[in-house]
């Protein structure tokens, strides 16, 4: 308990799966918490189910206003903002192979999993620098570590933010601001267990075939919520520029 005491936390996509979960814990560990989602039923939600230290802020992160208009609100609310946790994101459904993939799934996913990480740290780091502390954690993947999945738009844009993650922690740990990564297995949100269902089974390779080989490749969205926490909290001070693998040895053997 209260290990984020005192801290001002602003996750985006917090509407569900892990963004959903860290917003309860980070709440339930002492943080005051800004649910930074799109949509307004999940985002309500959420941030009800957190607590009273919770605020929903209705932010579309691909959009330069609304993360403005967020972060103008986040300062406002709670007058600080110590964590930021780029949560928002995801692969498309009709992602597949460079030689077939449809240009509008570039378009959606560099959009979302790059623009969006890009411009929340924009705007939220130098309320960090300001204040010569903050804690930024970008969701990468695992797909970003191995170069088997098939998902080549998606994998491009987690393989970017690793790169993102450590040019913005060498530019900013002068300024007291440590930025790191986590690349996250299979964790079951609503999203990805819809992926891994009819026809998807099979193109995907299946949660039971994962979980066969690596068993700890595959976990709820807590187990990287837990892994944030830590990222988001003091004590892992001399952690910065990392990409950590949350993906039970997916990537190392
Ligand atoms: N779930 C996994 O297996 C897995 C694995 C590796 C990496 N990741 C990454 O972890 C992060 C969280 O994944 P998840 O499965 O919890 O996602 P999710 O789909 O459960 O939740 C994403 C949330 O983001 C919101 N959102 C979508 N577009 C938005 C926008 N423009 N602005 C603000 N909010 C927006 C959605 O409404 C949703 O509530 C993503 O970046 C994802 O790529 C997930």
């Amino acid at each position: 308990m209260n290990r984020l005491a005192g801290k001002v936390a602003v996750i985006t996509g917090a509407g569900s799966g892990i963004g959903r979960a860290a917003a309860r814990m980070f709440v339930a560990e002492g943080a005051k918490v800004v649910v930074a989602e799109i949509d307004a039923t999940l985002g309500e939600a959420s941030a009800r189910e957190a607590g009273a230290d919770a605020r929903f802020v209705k932010t579309d992160v691909t959009d330069e206003d609304s993360v403005k208009q967020m972060v103008h609100q986040a300062k406002e609310a709670f007058g600080h903002i110590d964590v930021l946790l780029n949560c928002a994101g995801g692969s498309l459904r009709e992602d597949s192979p460079v030689t077939e993939v449809d240009p509008s799934v570039w378009d959606k996913t560099i959009n979302l999993d790059m623009k969006g990480p890009f411009l929340c740290c924009r705007h939220v780091i130098p309320v960090m620098v300001e204040q010569g502390k903050g804690s930024v954690v970008n969701f990468s993947s695992v797909v970003a570590l191995r170069g088997n999945h098939i998902a080549h738009v998606y994998v491009m844009a987690k393989g970017g933010l690793i790169s993102f993650t450590q040019a913005l922690a060498g530019a900013y740990s002068p300024k007291g601001v440590r930025i790191n990564a986590i690349c996250p297995g299979v964790v079951l949100t609503e999203r990805v267990r819809s992926r891994f269902t009819g026809g998807n089974q099979i193109r995907f390779g299946g949660i039971d075939n994962i979980a066969g080989q690596y068993p700890f490749a595959v976990g709820q969205p807590e187990d990287i919520a837990n892994v944030a926490l830590f990222l988001a909290s003091d004590e892992s001070r001399m952690v910065n520029g990392a990409a950590i693998p949350a993906e039970g040895g997916f990537s190392a053997y």
